[in-house]
């Protein structure tokens, strides 16, 4: 009865079993891998988040990408980081996933292939499959930094590829993408005929303090070029489900992508009215309250990794933006296998690299968005677990 795109559930894998298992007999545990900002225990503006839906939501205009003092807020967030963004070429969405979906309705017809990266956070598995698009990955590369295997990339990128994804900061290595990659992707996906999608979704949160826009892919005039971000990172609100996508270009690619995707946004209508109201004044507490006080949050935990870590057998790999840390483990085990032992006899949930296909072995992905007590706690269990496994070796 049902189509074969959908069934991803007939193996759940050993954790999520356990993790299933773990809840049923109601056995507390700490879960380090929370990447939901509202239950991670920050101390949201709730008053002034409230006052910024107001009466005005009663009245219903629907506009296919947005209304227009909303995409003006949107242009603001990116006039306040110095980039001048045509609120023409803004639209609104629920969030980047919607962004996603419609792109590659705009741009793939069933079957066709796209370029994204690997490792990878999962979400992109799940949407190519809603649209019956197909995944070629590249690869992202460690060597002390992560960078790109432009070599590889350049050798398997063909003109049937209707678009390179691009994730910068990335999730969950925090690699972000330079001017000179930019630049020659660029030329590539102009000679291929390749549309670039860049989500952007965690350029807030990069940890040197450096903004991590691509202010270039927004303003250049070549190729065809989205530019995906929204609340749900940037402003610290998933609930509020608002994002947006720029686009940048060749002018008459823009013209016809717009036209085209005009239909596409019109057939659904997805952003709600009063969130749509409220984007001017959320995208401003966004950036005046909401990512000061993640970031805080984020440099407590990894500095506490840092310090803790150090000396350890446990190697904490160096991020440079977003949410994650990459945690080394011993060989002993790989990391599925450290991830299932946490679990059971140490009551702490961690994510296994294989989640985000990270090829090296033994690796754990950990959200330092946790509350500092929780993670701090956390990684003190996972240490003793790792020594206790190490004196009986
Ligand atoms: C890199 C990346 N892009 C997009 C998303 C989805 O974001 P949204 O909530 O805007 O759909 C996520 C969610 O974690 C993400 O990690």
């Amino acid at each position: 009865m049902f189509s074969k795109s959908t069934d991803w559930y007939s193996n759940p894998n050993r954790l999520t079993n356990l993790l299933r298992q773990t809840e049923q007999k109601n056995i507390p545990y700490l879960d380090l891998t929370q990447a939901n900002p509202t239950t991670a225990g920050l101390h949201y503006p709730e008053k002034a988040i409230l006052a910024a839906f107001t009466p005005a939501m009663f009245h219903y205009e629907p506009h296919a990408f947005g209304l227009h003092n909303s995409r003006l807020a949107v242009q603001q967030y990116y006039a306040a980081k110095g980039i001048s963004v045509n609120p023409e070429h803004i639209i609104l969405t629920t969030g980047s996933s919607e962004a996603y979906s419609w792109l590659f309705k705009l741009l793939c017809d069933p079957g066709q292939r796209i370029l994204a990266p690997t490792p990878s956070y999962p979400l992109l598995d799940y949407l190519t499959d809603l649209e019956h698009v197909r995944i070629d990955p590249y690869p992202l590369i460690f060597d002390g930094h992560w960078s790109l295997d432009m070599k590889t990339l350049q050798e398997n990128w063909t003109s049937d590829h209707k678009a390179l994804i691009i994730i910068s900061p990335h999730n969950p290595t925090g690699w972000m993408l330079d001017e000179s990659d930019f630049l020659q992707l660029l030329e590539l996906a102009e000679s291929h005929g390749t549309a670039l999608i860049i989500d952007e979704v965690f350029t807030d949160y990069v940890h040197n303090g450096f903004g991590a826009l691509h202010k270039s892919a927004l303003l250049v005039n070549r190729s065809l070029i989205f530019t995906l971000n929204g609340l749900s990172k940037s402003g610290g609100l998933p609930q509020m489900k608002a994002g947006w996508m720029v686009l940048s270009g060749r002018p008459d690619l823009l013209s016809l992508a717009l036209s085209r995707l005009e239909l596409i946004a019109d057939t659904y209508l997805a952003v709600s009215t009063p969130v749509q109201q409220a984007l001017p004044a959320l995208i401003r507490l966004a950036g005046e309250v909401i990512q000061p006080l993640i970031t805080e949050r984020i440099l407590l935990n990894m500095r506490f990794l840092k310090e803790t870590l150090a000396g350890t057998p446990i190697s904490l790999w160096p991020v440079q933006a977003g949410w994650y840390a990459l945690l080394q483990m011993p060989a002993v085990f790989e990391d599925e296998e450290w991830a299932l032992r946490l679990l059971e006899h140490s009551h702490t949930y961690v994510h296994p690299g294989y989640f985000f296909d990270l090829p090296q072995e033994s690796m754990l992905v950990v959200s330092p968005l946790t509350n500092p007590e929780i993670f701090q706690e956390g990684i003190n269990r996972i240490l003793e677990l790792v020594n206790s496994v190490l004196a009986t070796e």
